[in-house]
């Protein structure tokens, strides 16, 4: 790490201002979307121990819990007798309300979207929210796992997912084969990440070091071979917008930088040398391509379904 730079973890609300400007300027969540829409429907439909009445399902870093939401739409209508138990594992205060309130008053939408969009996403977490349960735990995958290893506490999970998560795990692969772990007879693991050959990748194998903290960008796939896992990917195609990053002075430019270094105030805490070099990178093919006077950063992820 350079200087003074901070990480952007270190400060719940920043991290998630900045995280919710990423989403609003990249195709991250309808990408997820699409596949939820179009492949995890037959993911699921194996998931259940025979004669089971009821599904258990982990979210690890679930975030505000949108992308839950539909996850759980698509077992309930996979498995519609089932009840289903769902828990949450999320470190961030702020994201974890917004997850209860969702559930909670069917609320939070943004209102900016058109009002058909509002009302079918309402009515998914109400119809989720007939026969699933929640349980809350606020804290990170780590404490999870230290907790329930000490509570001699043995819960098997039908489907588990950590989505866009496993940068910020102390280690990739510890968690990857504890989580794995807990999974029951015909349980699938879901974990998604940004693609090997993505702008990601590239800026964080080039300066990652240089940030102040080292997001694990690993080799996720080489780990899941190395412990024998069986496992499925699924490629999902997603651009982010990173044209406000080049005008000088502009909130959102800065915003995202902080975003994409996981830095805490970059632009004014990173050394000069690190910002031009950043900067100038991120406009190389190996980041972005331009398109109709945009510069589009490759936000390319991967869905990888890990079987039992
Ligand atoms: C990029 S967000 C993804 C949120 C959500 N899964 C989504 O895709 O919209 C990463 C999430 O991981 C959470 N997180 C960070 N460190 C974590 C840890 N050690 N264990 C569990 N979750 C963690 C953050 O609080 C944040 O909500």
């Amino acid at each position: 790490m350079e200087s003074s730079m901070k990480s952007l973890s270190s400060d719940f609300s920043y991290y998630l201002k900045t995280f919710n400007l990423f989403l609003d300027r990249s195709t991250e969540h309808m990408c997820m979307q699409k596949f939820i829409d179009e492949k995890l429907p037959d993911v699921v439909a194996s998931i259940g121990k025979e004669g089971s009445s009821s599904l258990n399902v982990l979210g690890v870093g679930s975030g505000s819990g949108k992308i839950d939401f539909e996850i759980l739409g698509k077992i309930k209508s996979k498995h519609p007798g089932l009840s289903i138990r769902n828990e949450v594992v999320e470190p961030n205060p702020e994201q974890l309300s917004s997850y209860k309130a969702e559930r909670k008053h069917a609320t939070g939408h943004d209102w900016r979207k058109p009002l058909a969009q509002i009302v079918l996403h309402t009515n998914l977490v109400m119809s989720v929210g007939l026969n699933t349960s929640f349980t809350w735990n606020h804290m990170s995958s780590e404490e999870y796992e230290k907790k329930a290893k000490e509570s001699h506490e043995i819960k098997q999970f039908d489907f588990i997912h950590m989505i866009q998560m496993l940068y910020y795990v102390e280690s990739v692969h510890d968690s990857i084969k504890y989580f794995h772990s807990l999974l029951e007879t015909n349980g699938k693991l879901l974990i998604i990440i940004v693609s090997d050959d993505g702008g990601w990748h590239s800026l964080w194998e080039t300066f990652g070091s240089r940030f102040p903290r080292s997001c694990l960008f690993l080799d996720v796939r080489k780990m899941l071979d190395d412990m024998r896992m069986k496992y499925k990917i699924y490629e999902l195609s997603s651009d982010l917008d990173i044209t406000e990053y080049f005008i000088e002075g502009n909130e959102n430019g800065e915003l995202l930088l902080d975003f994409l270094t996981e830095s805490l105030h970059f632009r004014k805490t990173a050394p000069t040398d690190l910002k031009a070099e950043v900067l100038q990178y991120l406009r190389q093919p190996q980041c972005s391509r331009e398109e109709n006077g945009k510069i589009i950063f490759n936000n390319n992820l991967q869905a990888i379904v890990v079987n039992y």
